[in-house]
């Protein structure tokens, strides 16, 4: 899976660009503020509808222009086309049809965003890391997003249900479904994690060789204990609350060294390496189980990372035989790897250079 073509249209400070990228590695330079970021950003938008960056999708449609478009072409076959207006509407087109869900756009498009921010997917909560979980889970088996979205809907009626001091009877009704729902994601997840954990540690081991790292899922609440108990537990308490404290929405995944937090020993690089370890194994895995290949979006890559790492990380990004784009301010940073295609940017312009 990889884009063949890529046009962007007033989209930040990108008036118009076509590219045709490379199914390998390519590299996207320029300097400060010339638009790198915004290339990655828009890809990142067709695939997903939103930003990495803004949490306000009219943020990234050009200083007064009325609406941004984006198309691209993947593979042979395949075209995707955006149209956000400032007004908030959105057209999305999948071969020249409406896409029923936003999702089938994910299915397509299966994006990897490696940014300098990354590091938050280990400093920050867990929802990060569920969310990580979850996309690979989703990305893995049919099922996911169906079981995962009722999980989500019952759970909001339960909390409706304690805010507004429900009988208990009435709750314990919902609880079932609820229960039953909480299970099945739960064993999906566990079995995505088991199945990470084969490609992770051959991964880890390159990246990060003198650090044990352990990885392991956090379902959300007490394993030893069925959560229709723990449920029925600690009613009274939600309802003090108006919210459920244990359940699915609680899973995470735990990385540890030497039964310490990765966040607490590791240095910013090896933070950095070890994001992307999990990342690239994301990736590897989805290749492994579904002959799908993941397309890597990399922020100003060079960051934090010593010239051996840079190395490192190239080599592992291209043995994954997926389609990478990287940024650099410089060439010369990244001018250990031969990159199939480069692109100057200036000023919102993109020219293809010679590599
Ligand atoms: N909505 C917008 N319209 C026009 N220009 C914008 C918009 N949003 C941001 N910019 C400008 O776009 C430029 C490119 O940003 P960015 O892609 O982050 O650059 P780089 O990653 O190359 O440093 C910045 O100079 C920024 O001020
Ligand atoms: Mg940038």
């Amino acid at each position: 899976m990889s884009i063949s073509q890529l046009t962007i249209n007033q989209f930040r400070n990108i008036e118009a660009a076509a590219l045709t990228p490379a199914g390998g590695l390519n590299l996207i330079y320029g300097a400060n503020g010339s638009g790198k970021t915004s290339v990655l950003e828009a890809i990142w938008f067709l695939g997903l509808g939103r930003s990495f960056r803004s949490n306000q999708a009219q943020r990234v449609i050009q200083y007064e222009q009325e609406q941004l478009t984006l198309f691209c072409r993947i593979g042979e076959q395949d075209k995707v086309g955006l149209r956000r207006t400032r007004q908030g509407d959105v057209t999305i087109k999948v071969n020249g049809d409406k896409p029923e869900k936003v999702a089938e756009l994910a299915k397509l498009l299966p994006l990897q965003l490696i940014t300098p921010e990354s590091f938050a997917l280990l400093l920050d909560g867990p929802k990060a890391r569920r969310e990580y979980i979850d996309w690979g889970a989703f990305h893995s088996d049919p099922h996911f997003h169906l079981i995962w979205a009722r999980s989500r809907r019952l759970l909001k009626q339960r909390n409706q249900l304690l805010r507004a001091q429900a009988d208990d009877r009435q709750i314990a009704i919902w609880d079932q479904q609820f229960a039953h729902y909480s299970n099945e994601l739960t064993e999906r997840r566990r079995a995505w994690v088991n199945s990470l954990n084969g490609v992770l540690e051959g991964i880890i081991g390159k990246f990060l060789p003198n650090a044990q790292v352990r990885v392991s899922f956090s379902q959300g609440w007490d394993s030893k204990t069925p959560i229709e108990q723990i449920l029925k537990q600690q009613l009274q308490r939600d309802k003090q609350l108006g919210y459920t404290v244990s359940g699915p929405h609680k899973a995470d995944l735990r990385l540890r060294v030497n039964n310490i937090p990765v966040q607490d020993v590791l240095s910013r690089g090896q933070l950095k390496l070890l994001v992307c370890a999990l990342k690239i194994a994301q990736g590897v895995l989805l290749s492994q189980q579904h002959r799908k290949q993941c397309i890597y979006l990399v922020d100003d890559l060079a960051s934090e990372l010593d010239s051996e790492k840079r190395t490192l990380l190239l080599q592992q990004l291209e043995q994954t035989g997926s389609q990478v784009f990287v940024t650099a301010i410089d060439p010369e940073q990244l001018a250990m790897i031969s990159w199939q295609r480069m692109f100057h940017v200036e000023q919102g312009r993109i020219n293809t250079t010679d590599s």
